[in-house]
């Protein structure tokens, strides 16, 4: 039988409470696993100045799967987030948050089993912003054809893999119609590639209504970085809160499991943690390994745990994170058929990353530019013409401005002006341009518009009011 090495990170707080849990369980349980210990929190910021050191990320880059319990990250200030910092390292482009009822905690249903696949790079987390001018802030959401691939195709073989009947694509395209566009454009395309999985997508904000009114309506979700994030709360909330919530992070090759919940500095040392989400982050660790048999053998036996009614106190029992360990401990079923059950995995999970393509090798051609300037006042001086360009529209918080308009509406002190060009333009047309208009106008942001070989605009119209 082979054995897995998986890096154990304890982290802060409740975490080194939680991991002992765990550890206990898979030893009781003859899980397969050896631990490898490996450090990261606050601890390591005090001991090597960095609150995860080198051999941390080596241990994860030798055995491909950690196990992370909760870190600290101090607000405001203080050291970067040690999950954004492992999730950039391993590139773990989906985070995997599974959502299903727990018998014996309490919530509105009992028959939630869904599974939320968050894209876990990109979007707002990309952490492109600007101060464009002192009243504006500006922040990028970037959605790439790459990252949006790669997260939805993996949900897609989640889906495979587990036997699921449907994957949903959550998105705002009717209103993000060129970023979310492309999400639903890369789903649509991945979709006809599965066709034993049925498809749809949905609007986010009507997700969120169906989510609580007839959730039963999804299976497995996937979504954008921000989307993602909100709606897996939500999803969190159905069953019952943070203590009960996994989740997993998945790379090409590297995958990384941890509780939603943080390190619970409030309760930590007293030794009444629940382990729930954990051991269930545990579990779809096994899954992910293709330990499908031992995941069920200890998901059930915590089942019957809560269901016999020891649970923590957060979910409302008397029992001490010792006690309902050992409980689940005591609640394991014989292991007679377990092993019949793995499917060990003999590589990593990798997906095709799609090979980067240029805009000539497209044809695509520039046919204007985006200017956005600082002003108080909308500008009188912006030259009409400069070589091929021509200004074409003038808006405000996206807005075209007519100027019969401009009386009646608020004026933010950040404009944009676009100029298009009947011919394609050139770099010296670009170069021109910004010679011309530098002296006109406080300009802070220069954008290409680009139009396909047959004609369709890669850019969105401005609004007209
Ligand atoms: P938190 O999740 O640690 O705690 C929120 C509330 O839920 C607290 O009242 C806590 O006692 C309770 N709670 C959380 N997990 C519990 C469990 N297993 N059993 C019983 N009660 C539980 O969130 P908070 O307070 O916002 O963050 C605390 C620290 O954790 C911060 O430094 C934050 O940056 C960090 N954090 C780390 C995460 C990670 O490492 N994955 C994720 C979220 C937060």
């Amino acid at each position: 039988m082979e054995i897995y090495t998986v890096t154990l990170i304890r982290g802060d707080g409740i975490g080194p409470e939680i991991a002992e849990s765990v550890v206990e369980i898979f030893a009781a349980a003859e899980v397969p696993i050896r631990w490898e210990e490996a450090y990261a929190g606050l601890a390591c910021l005090e001991q090597y100045g960095t609150p995860i050191p080198e051999a941390t990320l080596e241990s994860i880059r030798r055995n491909r799967v950690a196990l992370k319990g909760p870190t600290t990250t101090p607000v405001g200030g203080g050291h970067r987030s040690i999950n954004v910092a492992i999730r950039k390292a391993f590139e773990l482009f989906a985070n995997v948050r599974p959502a299903r009822s727990i018998p014996g905690v309490q919530t509105r249903y009992n028959d939630i089993d869904l599974i939320l696949v968050r894209e876990n790079i990109e979007d707002t987390y990309a952490g492109v912003e600007y101060w464009q001018t002192p009243d504006v802030a500006e922040s990028l959401r970037i959605i790439s054809r790459p990252g949006s691939s790669a997260v939805i195709r993996y949900a897609f073989d989640l889906a495979r893999r587990l036997g699921r009947r449907k994957v949903t694509c959550v998105h705002k395209a009717n209103i993000q119609k060129v970023s979310d566009g492309l999400f639903l454009e890369c789903f649509r395309q991945i979709a006809q590639e599965y066709p034993d999985i049925e498809s749809d997508d949905i609007l986010v904000d009507n997700a969120c209504m169906q989510l609580v009114m007839r959730p039963e309506r999804f299976d497995v979700m996937v979504l954008p970085n921000l989307f993602g994030d909100i709606v897996s709360d939500l999803c969190a909330g159905l069953i019952g809160g943070l203590g009960v919530a996994p989740g997993g992070n998945i790379g090409n090759g590297y995958a990384v499991f941890e509780a939603v919940h943080g390190s619970a500095p409030d309760i930590a040392g007293k030794g009444i943690a629940n382990p729930t989400a954990f051991i269930l982050s545990a579990v779809q660790m096994l899954h992910h390994l293709g330990l499908h048999g031992d995941a069920e053998r200890i998901e059930n036996a915590l089942r019957y745990t809560l269901v016999s009614g020891i649970k923590t106190r957060d979910l409302g029992g008397n029992a001490n994170t010792r006690e309902f360990t050992k409980a689940i401990i005591s609640n394991l079923p014989p292991c007679a058929q377990v092993r019949a059950r793995n499917e060990p995995m003999t590589e990593p999970y990798r997906t095709p990353m799609l090979a980067p393509r240029s805009t000539e090798g497209e044809g695509w051609q520039t046919v204007g530019v985006d200017l956005f300037f600082h002003a108080l006042q909308p500008p009188k001086d912006l030259p009409q013409q400069v070589g091929r360009l021509t200004l074409r529209t003038l808006s405000n918080r996206g807005v075209a401005l007519e100027p019969n308009q401009r009386e009646n509406r608020y004026l933010l002190n950040w404009y944009r002006a676009r100029y298009l060009s009947e011919q394609p333009l050139h770099d010296e047309d670009i170069a021109e341009f910004l010679n011309r208009v530098t002296p006109c106008v406080a300009w802070t942001t220069l954008q290409r518009l680009y139009r396909t070989h047959d004609g369709i605009d890669l850019f969105s119209p401005i609004l007209v009011e």
